[in-house]
């Protein structure tokens, strides 16, 4: 199988599968599960969710234990992207191709839309040991994405980001690791952990994760500077409207190239210690030269 038919196969099961947990029998809230459907369902690279099921089948394990966590990764994500087009925060009207969230419906919904997001995920990792993950790893994930995605890591940063006035490349790269790699960090720990993979497993996967990020980030700031809205499907120079500064602002584009290429062979090193790990090698080369 090619990389692309993996990535469409992958893709095709995580879609299902998020499309399953977002099917809510009617309620008086529904606008809020709309908007929560709304914000998921149909776009999105998938590429957490893909991260996740990968290190499971890296390190001995099944897709139908790792499902879960990989869904759960993903709703967190779809929670901080939500949030992050908010008025107070990037106010950005496009979002996948889609008019935002808190444009398709209204600013209100789409908070608490993103609330809903960031605390479902502990019920499906919760549930997760139904489908095969042990009560004590089920335990380590929901402890990871509460570090990861909280004031430690992923909401950490994005306070970070609406201060921007006092920040260097190194310090931009410091809060990039927070906003960024520390969700793709747990996708990694995630598909290791479902798996019952050791701990040095784990770690190596989280350092993998941690690269990635920093490259993905970089990248995704490239895009925002040189990108083709309708292809990346969110506004470009949101960066430059909210006077961002952004490592290819700081140090020019060739160089942040040059910069997201070093942590790509960095991630690129750290799937040498998985056996197998061929699909994954090419997933990281293909975000390095994403147009999306
Ligand atoms: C966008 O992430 C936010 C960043 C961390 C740069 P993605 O580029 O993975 O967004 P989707 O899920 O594909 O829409
Ligand atoms: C996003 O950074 C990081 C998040 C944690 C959501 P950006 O603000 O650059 O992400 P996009 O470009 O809006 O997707
Ligand atoms: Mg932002
Ligand atoms: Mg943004
Ligand atoms: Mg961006």
């Amino acid at each position: 199988m090619t990389t692309e038919q993996t990535l469409t196969q992958y893709k095709t099961l995580i879609d299902k599968e998020l499309d399953r947990c977002l099917t809510f029998p009617p309620c008086r809230q529904q606008r809020l599960t709309e908007a929560m459907r709304y914000s998921v369902i149909a776009g999105g690279k998938r590429i957490r969710a893909i991260i996740t099921l990968e290190f499971a089948k890296l390190c001995g394990g099944t897709t139908e234990a790792a499902l879960p966590a990989a869904c759960a990764i993903e709703l967190l994500h779809a929670f901080s992207l939500i949030h992050d087009d908010l008025p107070c925060m990037d106010d950005d009207d496009l979002r996948r191709g889609k008019p935002s969230c808190h444009i398709a419906f209204d600013e209100g919904t789409a908070l608490l839309a993103g609330d809903a997001l960031a605390i479902y995920p502990f019920k499906l990792i919760s549930d997760s040991t139904n489908h095969g993950v042990t009560p004590e790893n089920a335990l380590k994930m929901s402890a990871l994405l509460a570090e990861n995605a909280g004031h430690l890591g992923m909401t950490g940063g994005q306070q970070i980001d609406t201060q921007f006035d006092a920040l260097t490349p190194d310090d931009l790269l410091q809060m990039y690791e927070l906003k960024t790699s520390r969700l793709i960090q747990t996708a990694a720990a995630f598909g290791c952990l479902s798996a019952n993979a050791d701990d040095k497993a784990v770690k190596t996967a989280e350092e993998y994760g941690k690269s990635l990020g920093l490259a993905f980030q970089i990248v995704d700031d490239i895009l925002d500077m040189t990108g083709d809205s309708s292809e990346i499907g969110k506004p470009t120079g949101s960066d430059a409207k909210n006077s961002k500064k952004t490592y290819p602002l700081l140090v020019g584009v060739e160089q942040a190239r040059k910069t997201a290429e070093h942590f790509t062979n960095q991630a690129l090193t750290l799937l040498d210690r998985f056996h197998g790990s061929d699909f994954l090698k090419q997933l990281t080369i293909k975000l390095l030269d994403r147009n999306k």
